[in-house]
């Protein structure tokens, strides 16, 4: 059996083109339907129950796409609502559990630390799991709310002090702790991964979440039989909730390629309340 439908993927906003970028790589055969919640961006500051009602609605207009396989992309979702997905007529993967995974077997002095949003940082979902896997662990866990806007404003260089400045103010209680592995737990922070690498040092593992989630997307497609097997070339489809002027420059650094403007589809993504609570 194989299943040529294509792979929902979601985000609060375009962050989520980080796992995208990972996905396509992993699976250059499949298509993908992209949904970035733009006009509602950010929920890394908003309250679980909103994030949760958010999160409903971005699966549902992904049912509507009919996709065969849905992956959260970003770290506030998988971390405050991933029961939403219990109510999912389809497989679903979020991005918190494979990068927690491959932070257990990477870490030598069992000493990890975790980056990410305020909401994901206070749900404490990457402290819970990784004591699951590793009880002995020491989890050294930072939100880090500036990393967003400074990538939202395309300030991602190492060599830029202000960047460098933040990144080091953010990272010192990992440093000071000795952490030998660290969890990127936010769509945006890759793009800042050299200067995180800069301010951390050569010796710290850096997991990258969407890497993680596309290996074990991959995997999971392979053992349910859903993989593509069409022989036309795959497509990708994107759809926004609002559409900034800031759309392709921030499109373009996190996904690595231009988007074309006529590629991008407007939804209002509101209206789709109801198939599963
Ligand atoms: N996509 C979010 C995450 O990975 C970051 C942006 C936001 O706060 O919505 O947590």
């Amino acid at each position: 059996m194989s299943d040529s439908r294509p792979i929902g993927v979601f985000d609060s906003g375009l962050g989520g083109l980080t796992v995208l970028r990972e996905l396509e790589k992993v699976l250059p055969g499949e298509s993908f339907v992209y949904f970035g919640d733009t006009g509602r961006v950010p929920y890394g500051n908003k309250s679980n129950e909103t994030i949760i009602n958010y999160a409903r609605q971005d699966e549902n207009f992904l049912i509507s796409k009919d996709v065969k396989y849905i992956v959260a992309a970003c770290g506030t979702v998988s971390a405050v609502a991933l029961s939403t997905a219990d109510a999912l007529p389809v497989p679903f993967m979020g991005v918190v559990e494979n990068s927690v995974r491959d932070a257990v077997n990477c870490t030598k002095n069992k000493k990890i630390g975790v980056i990410a949003t305020s909401a994901t940082i206070n749900n404490g979902a990457h402290k819970r799991l990784i004591k699951t896997y590793l009880p002995e662990a020491e989890v050294v866990t930072v939100p880090c709310p500036l990393f967003v806007p400074l990538v939202e404003e395309g300030w991602v260089s190492a060599d830029d002090e202000v960047v460098l400045g933040t990144i080091r103010r953010y990272l010192a209680p990992l440093i000071e702790a000795g952490v030998d592995t660290l969890i990127l737990g936010c769509t945006h922070y890759p793009v800042l991964k050299s200067a995180i690498r800069r301010a951390i040092g050569e010796d710290v593992m850096l997991i990258n979440m969407g890497y993680s989630t596309a290996r074990a997307v991959a995997e999971e497609l392979k053992h349910l039989d859903l993989l593509s097997d069409k022989t036309e070339p795959p497509t990708c489809e994107f759809y926004v909730s609002d559409v900034t002027t800031a759309f392709p420059k921030i499109a373009k650094l996190l996904l690595g390629e231009e988007i074309e403007n006529d590629k991008v589809n407007l939804v209002d993504v509101s209206k789709y309340e109801g198939c599963t609570n």
